[in-house]
């Protein structure tokens, strides 16, 4: 075979590649349900089921109605507490707000447990703080370098590193360290620069690769969302959790990396 052959027949593997992504993978939404083992978490507390929903990036009709899907499909899950650590949207742009609205909606049902935080994103363009108003309308709380107790757990919000906000130091300070931590916060990779105290850190970003070989390995990587790529990383210096997220970055496709709703149930590590 000749070296044109083999590299348009590269060329058009990877075109098909592409495709399928776009019109089939990118659409699939994964429900990954994990049991946490956590050194130091209560027994009281043993059980507690947190949803995570990462990374909607909603900008459109379609990004909507996968945001509402994946909404739906962890709230079919009765969890304890709905998170959302950033991204909630690709970009401002004018009428997102009511698409997030209209994303989220179904949040309302949770009753006010269901806590959010932002992510790079939610800086493209406009302020993170903007998407306030839309989250209180469903019951979801923005945190910011603030803490809420729900659920007899501290939930830490740390803003987004790359946005340029993020004050993990001054959150933990804030918090009753005689009490559990979580710690959200959108770039996994920033668990390296955590200080050690909480139970647990959730995270989003890096879309698990978005496009990866049928083994795992990602051939491209967002800035601090490369080294702890996605799932559970018990030994990272807190224990870490990387959703591969709901949306996508970049290409409109994915590739042997589907979207995810997590279902983490956190038990006491004996
Ligand atoms: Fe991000």
């Amino acid at each position: 075979m000749r070296i044109g052959q083999v590299l348009g027949a590269a060329a058009a593997l990877g075109a098909g590649a592409l495709l399928y992504g776009a019109l089939v993978e990118a659409h699939k939404i994964r429900l990954e349900r994990h049991r946490l083992r956590l050194a130091g978490w209560p027994e009281s507390l043993s059980g507690l089921k947190v949803a995570v929903l990462a990374d909607l990036h909603v900008r459109d009709l379609a990004t909507l109605r996968m945001a509402q899907d994946a909404v739906a499909m962890a709230l079919a899950e009765e969890p304890d507490i709905v998170v959302l650590p950033g991204d909630i949207l690709a970009y401002w742009k004018r009428g997102v707000l009511d698409l997030v609205s209209a994303a989220l909606g179904g949040l309302v049902s949770m009753e006010g447990r269901a806590i959010a935080v932002s992510g790079n994103h939610d800086y493209f363009a406009g302020r993170a703080e903007w998407l306030a108003p839309a989250l209180e309308r469903n019951g979801v709380r923005l945190l910011q370098n603030e803490v809420v107790e729900m659920c007899g757990v501290q939930w830490l919000g740390v803003d987004s590193e790359i946005g340029g906000h993020a004050d993990p130091y001054g959150t933990i300070m804030r918090a009753d360290p005689c009490k559990p931590m979580v710690v959200v916060w959108h770039e996994p990779d920033m668990v390296d620069a955590l200080p050690r105290g909480p139970e647990l850190m959730l995270a989003g970003h890096s879309h698990g690769g978005q496009f990866t070989a049928p083994w795992g390995w990602a051939p491209a990587t967002s800035r601090l969302g490369a080294k702890y790529l996605r799932g559970f990383f018990p030994h990272a210096p807190v224990p870490l959790y990387v959703s591969r997220g709901v949306g996508v970055t970049g290409p409109p496709a994915r590739l042997f990396c589907p979207a995810e709703v997590s279902l983490l149930t956190l038990e006491t590590q004996t």
